[in-house]
């Protein structure tokens, strides 16, 4: 019996290597888990590791595994995280130009309660292209988990590696388990 599927969807910043905290917390609650790595993620994550945790092979690209099903079961919730800035403003805009920003387009446009966790220093958050994009995304009901009320804020450039540490995992979890509670319609795989 599970609560429901978990997609986790990382980007290229430090806390991605921490991933395996997000799933765990999630099993540990009865929610199975998959996770999409953007392309440059890749080089973030340990990708056995997540595989063992979550029994699905870590996606990145369109191609999957010969013996390996080609879709994942149907999406109660969609967390992103950690978001990078390039990552940020790219869902912003529609913009699928890997697997993950595919899936996270269509995922969105399904109406799948979706988590963003951005992972960025205060000069970046400070472009105004970030800014609209946090906006825009909130418009359109994705929670994105930025600023005083949320206790979380942009760190200081330079300081990612100590702010790592800090990065918002059960935060996420429960604003999308939130989130999942009042839209209980899950959505299949777009893969
Ligand atoms: C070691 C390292 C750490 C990085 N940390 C961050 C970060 O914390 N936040 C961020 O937005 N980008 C960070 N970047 C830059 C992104 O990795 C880069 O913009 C990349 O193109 C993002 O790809 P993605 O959004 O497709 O995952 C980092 C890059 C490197 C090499």
């Amino acid at each position: 019996m599970t609560n429901g599927h978990l997609q986790i969807v990382v980007c290229a910043a430090g806390p991605a290597a921490d991933v395996t905290q997000l799933v765990t917390t999630a099993t540990q609650q009865s929610w199975t888990t998959a996770v999409t790595a953007t392309p440059s993620a890749l080089d973030f994550i340990d990708a056995a590791a997540i595989e063992r945790l979550t029994g699905h092979p870590v996606r990145s690209t369109y191609r999957s595994s010969p013996g390996i099903r080609r879709s994942l079961p149907a999406t109660d919730a969609l967390i992103i995280a950690p978001a990078t800035y390039n990552s940020i403003n790219k869902i912003a805009l529609g913009i699928a130009d890997n697997y993950a920003m595919t899936t996270i387009a269509e995922l969105i446009g399904r109406q799948v309660p979706t988590v963003v966790v951005p992972f960025v220093n205060a000069a970046l958050a400070n472009r105004a292209p970030f800014q609209r994009a946090v906006a825009n995304l909130r418009d359109e009901r994705v929670r994105v988990i930025l600023g005083t009320a949320d206790g979380w804020e942009p760190h200081p450039p330079g300081s990612g590696n100590s702010r790592q540490r800090a990065f918002p995992w059960t935060a996420a979890f429960e604003a999308a388990t939130l989130m999942a509670s009042d839209a209980p319609v899950s959505s299949t795989d777009p893969g």
